[in-house]
């Protein structure tokens, strides 16, 4: 079975080259990893993570998802609809809707009928530990619960990859070792592959695979030893 997502030389520059974010990184993703990206701020952290999803495209170099090199915009808006779900810092919920409703709108262009999407957005809440919140908007709930509906969202279409950019930067450290534990357990039950990028040693700590950038390049891809 292909990777699920590979990097093959990809370079990606701003600024007509002055600004060199990646450095030639060639990168697999296997099925069922569960992968920290770690680095200094600025190291290209977010632009590996953003190219793994065809956020971005590589200045030269590609990649390849399952298989195939995908470079049209098109076939990359349809995998992330698809087959990956978002996490970042800053949560990115819709404030003026419910948690509930923010968990469905990611279903919404999926052709999944409304009584499928409120099911399914029922057993999102309660897997996540917030049963009683479906009905609350993100300014009423606490960060960690935010974020939590966040993850539900994520996993409104059943991904395989979850893709997370400091999902806890914003979170105190109990919060933070909460959501890595549900994103570990997603990982372990789900079979589900997950790439977050943290500066926050702990929580690289807690993943079976810690991937080191410095200056665009990986200098050090290590897994876990298992006891
Ligand atoms: N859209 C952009 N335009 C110009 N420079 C950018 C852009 N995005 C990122 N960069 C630069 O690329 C480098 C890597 O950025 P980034 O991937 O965001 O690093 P990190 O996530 O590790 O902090 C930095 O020097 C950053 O300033
Ligand atoms: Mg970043």
């Amino acid at each position: 079975m292909p990777h699920l997502v590979e990097l093959q030389h990809c370079h990606r520059v701003y600024d007509n080259g002055r600004i060199i974010a990646l450095n030639d990184v060639s990168f697999s993703v296997a099925r069922g990893d569960f992968i920290a990206i770690t680095g200094p701020s600025g190291s290209g952290k977010s632009t590996l993570l953003d190219l793994l999803c065809g956020l971005e495209e590589p200045s030269a170099g590609d990649v390849v998802f399952d298989g195939a090199t995908v470079r049209d915009r098109a076939d990359w808006a349809r995998i992330r609809a698809e087959r990956i779900g978002f996490v970042f810092q800053s949560f990115c919920l819709i404030p003026s809707l419910t948690a509930a409703e923010n968990i469905e709108l990611a279903m919404l262009w999926q052709g999944i009928s409304a009584h499928a999407r409120r099911d399914r957005v029922a057993e999102l809440l309660e897997r996540l530990g917030l049963g009683a919140r479906g009905r609350q908007h993100p300014m009423q709930l606490s960060g960690g619960e935010r974020q939590r509906v966040a993850i539900a969202r994520a996993l409104a279409n059943s991904p395989e990859l979850i893709v997370a950019d400091e999902p806890t930067g914003s979170l105190d450290s109990r919060s933070s070792a909460d959501i890595i534990g549900l994103l570990e357990g997603l990982q372990r039950d789900g079979a589900i592959t997950v790439v977050i990028v943290t500066h926050d040693r702990a929580i690289a700590e807690r993943c079976d695979r810690r991937v080191e950038l410095v200056d665009g390049r990986i200098v050090s891809d290590q897994r876990r030893q298992t006891v």
